[in-house]
């Protein structure tokens, strides 16, 4: 482990993670990891092969013969995530994913795999990584961490205009509610759940603009001694 050059990013859904994460990336030159899209890529594996989101045996089972790869972000890119050698990043958002993730993530065995995973990601370090558990549970020994919030109004308002943009018109009481019903979800979980670590610095994104939270968070960054690595060497 290399926990000086790990930066971890925890938050509510739509509070602005993966934007802030893949800013770090590029800024930095770090590699980044969308740990949600790989609950979703699990969450995905069950829907295709029938499996009930609650039934953990089931889903304990699959998970011995599952055959997921990741490959991280590199400037300010998104990660990818592959099912048998499939890229199902592009399929990771729709409404079965959404309705079903929170209530697969709860299960023990599902978060000791895909923990293990994002430890060995993380192994080389230089590393961005955002979730729910990063700087509690995955990467504790993180440089970095931030816990990012933002008011549910809001996050429901950018979660609308990013479903309008792909095509998918929604109701502001519909996005918020399902908003709230995940946060429940994942704060109230038994395993590791939604919570800001101890020594996580919160930035709260409420009516601001993305490079100016990017500003705020590179000098979090800076001040911690986190260096950027010379252009095009990501690892
Ligand atoms: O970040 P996201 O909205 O794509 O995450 C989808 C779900 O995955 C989230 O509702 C809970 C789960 N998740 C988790 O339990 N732990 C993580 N580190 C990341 C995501």
């Amino acid at each position: 482990m290399h926990p000086d050059t790990l930066i971890a990013i925890d938050g509510p859904a739509g509070a602005g993670k993966s934007t802030l994460a893949r800013g770090l990336s590029a800024h930095f030159h770090y590699r980044y990891v969308d740990t949600g899209a790989m609950y979703r890529a699990v969450t995905l594996a069950c829907l295709r092969r029938d499996i009930d989101p609650d039934d953990a045996t089931a889903i304990a089972a699959m998970l011995r013969n599952l055959d997921l790869q990741v490959t991280p972000g590199t400037g300010g890119q998104p990660s990818q995530v592959f099912l048998d050698g499939e890229d199902v990043t592009p399929h990771l958002r729709g409404p079965a994913v959404n309705q079903a993730v929170s209530v697969v993530s709860r299960h023990q065995a599902v978060r000791s795999f895909l923990v293990a995973r994002q430890r060995a990601l993380a192994e080389g370090g230089c590393m961005v990584m955002d979730g729910r558990d990063i700087g509690t549970k995955v990467l504790p020994w993180a440089k970095v961490k931030i816990y990012v919030t933002c008011s549910l109004e809001e996050r429901a308002a950018r979660r609308q205009a990013d479903l309008a943009r792909s095509g998918l018109a929604t109701g502001h009481e519909h996005v918020a509610r399902e908003l709230h019903r995940r946060d429940s979800l994942d704060q109230g979980r038994a395993i590791d759940p939604l919570s800001q670590a101890e020594d996580a610095v919160v930035i709260d994104t409420t009516g601001r603009e993305a490079a100016d939270v990017l500003a705020e968070a590179i000098n979090v960054c800076l001040a911690k001694g986190i260096v950027a690595l010379p252009g095009g060497k990501e690892k």
